[in-house]
C-alpha cells in the first residue's frame, strides 16, 4: 500500500482558462445585486410617496436609488461587452426586491432602513471579497475587459454601498429586538441570494 499522500489540488489556479468563467460569475452576481437594489429602493420610494414620511426620508431614498441606477448601468454595459448571461432569477429578484422595499417601508420607514442597512452590510462584504479576487487574477484583460478598471469601479461602488449602510444604521434603534432580528434575517437572505445568483 502506497504511503504517498496526494495533495488536493486547488479548484482554481491563477491564469487558468476558467478566468473568463470566474469573471462572468462575478459580474452576474453584481448585476443581479444592483438590479435587486434598484427594485428595492423603487419599492421603498413608492411606499413613502405621498405619506407624512416622504419629506423625512424621500430625498435620501431617491439619492440612493439614483446611485443604484448608475451601478446597474455599469454592469449592463459590461454585459453587452462581455456577453455574460444574467442570472435566471432576475424576474424573481425583481418581484421580491420591489415587494421587500415596499412592505418594509409602508408601515414604518425605519424598518425599511434596517433592511437597507442589512443588505448593504452584506454587499460591502461581498464587494470587498470580490475586489481581492479580481486583484488576485494573473491576467490584466479578459476578452478585452480591463480587470484593474473593473476592480477600481467596484471599489467606488463599495464606497457608495458603505454610505447607504451608514444611512440605514442611523435609523436602527439599539437593543430593539424587532430591528435586530430583521437585520439578522435580511442579512442571511442576502447572503443566500448572492450564492444563488453566482451559480445560476
Ligand atoms: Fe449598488
Ligand atoms: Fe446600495
Amino acid at each position: 500500500m502506497s504511503m504517498i499522500k496526494h495533495k488536493k489540488l486547488p479548484k482554481w489556479l491563477p491564469g487558468d482558462p476558467s478566468d473568463k468563467k470566474l469573471l462572468h460569475s462575478m459580474l452576474r452576481v453584481d448585476h443581479a445585486g444592483e438590479y435587486g437594489a434598484v427594485c428595492i429602493y423603487r419599492g421603498q420610494i413608492d411606499a413613502v410617496a405621498n405619506s407624512k414620511h416622504c419629506k423625512k426620508i424621500g430625498a435620501r431614498l431617491r439619492s440612493m436609488y439614483n446611485q443604484e441606477l448608475a451601478h446597474l448601468a455599469y454592469f449592463e454595459t459590461l454585459q453587452t461587452q462581455l456577453s455574460f448571461r444574467p442570472t435566471v432569477f432576475l424576474p424573481i429578484w425583481k418581484r421580491i426586491g420591489y415587494f421587500l422595499g415596499y412592505a418594509s417601508c409602508v408601515y414604518d420607514y425605519r424598518l425599511g432602513m434596517v433592511v437597507t442597512e442589512a443588505i448593504e452590510f452584506e454587499i460591502v462584504e461581498h464587494y470587498t471579497k470580490q475586489i481581492n479576487a479580481l486583484k488576485a487574477l494573473q491576467t490584466d484583460f479578459i476578452n478585452g475587459a480591463d480587470i484593474t478598471a473593473i476592480a477600481n469601479k467596484i471599489d467606488l461602488f463599495r464606497q457608495d454601498e458603505k454610505e447607504h449602510m451608514q444611512i440605514g444604521r442611523e435609523y436602527r434603534i439599539d437593543n430593539n429586538i424587532i430591528h435586530n432580528c430583521l437585520f439578522t434575517i435580511i442579512a442571511k437572505l442576502t447572503k443566500i441570494a448572492i450564492k444563488i445568483s453566482k451559480k445560476y
